[in-house]
């Protein structure tokens, strides 16, 4: 009898929908890969707005690891090439569109999911299970695997209605987690307050970085004075 073929690859899913805060997602994604993890990305219809909009990158399928590359070069002050050579051999890209994807099953082997930016719309299509498109579909996969799910919510004012949406995602296991950066890590440039945020998604995920400076109990340790 043929042994059951073995696959070691056990990738992150990273959905990106199409909420401001694309550069939330270019840091995970680089935080990811600098981790040594492997990635399967989903950019959601909407997000190529959003991406065009924050980075003047239209995102294309077919081109895809071009536009990739050039857009995790970019810094969140818009610079295009902060982070050069990002390497893009652990990513896997699948169109959204594309339902017979990977993701789309449970019993393609990852390790969760993280959906970065996540649009009120992608959350309200994942608490009510529409998969309407691969990054909903995999994202409800994620939670019916008991799978860690990440959602990193962009929004405001928050709706009744997105509330109840995020509460729904919280009970079923997800982390729940608004785009919302701190002050106390002294940042001092955009891309410290995007890279805090990216390193909540990834600690909530239980994949290590330092993207920034953690806590230590000394009040006053945010201050810029003493630089
Ligand atoms: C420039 C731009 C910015 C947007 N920003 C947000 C946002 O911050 N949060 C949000 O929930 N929706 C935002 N939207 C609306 C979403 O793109 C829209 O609801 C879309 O249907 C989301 O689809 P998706 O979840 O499939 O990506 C924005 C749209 C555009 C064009």
């Amino acid at each position: 009898m043929e042994h059951a073929k073995t696959n070691s690859r056990r990738p992150w899913v990273v959905g990106v929908s199409g909420a401001s805060g694309t550069p939330y997602a270019a840091s995970v994604l680089r935080a990811l890969i600098a981790a040594g993890e492997a990635v399967d990305l989903v950019v959601s219809r909407a997000s190529r707005l959003t991406l065009l909009d924050e980075t003047g990158i239209a995102f294309r399928d077919a081109h895809w690891r071009g536009d990739l590359a050039q857009w995790l070069a970019r810094g969140a002050d818009g610079k295009p090439d902060t982070f050069a050579d990002v390497e893009l051999s652990g990513v896997r890209y699948w169109p959204a569109g594309d339902l017979a994807a990977g993701p789309s099953s449970g019993s393609y082997p990852v390790k969760g999911m993280i959906v970065v930016p996540a649009s009120t719309a992608c959350v309200a299509g994942v608490a009510l299970g529409l998969s309407k498109d691969l990054l909903q579909r995999a994202a409800s996969v994620t939670l019916k695997e008991r799978r860690r799910l990440v959602v990193a919510v962009r929004e405001t004012p928050l709706s009744g209605q997105t509330l109840k949406h995020l509460v729904t995602l919280d009970e079923a296991g997800a982390v729940v987690l608004p785009a919302s950066p701190a002050f106390y890590a002294g940042a001092t440039h955009i891309q410290d307050l995007v890279d805090f945020v990216a390193g909540r998604v990834l600690d909530a995920a239980g994949v290590p970085h330092e993207l920034y400076r953690r806590w230590a109990g000394d009040l006053g340790g945010g201050s810029r004075d003493e630089d």
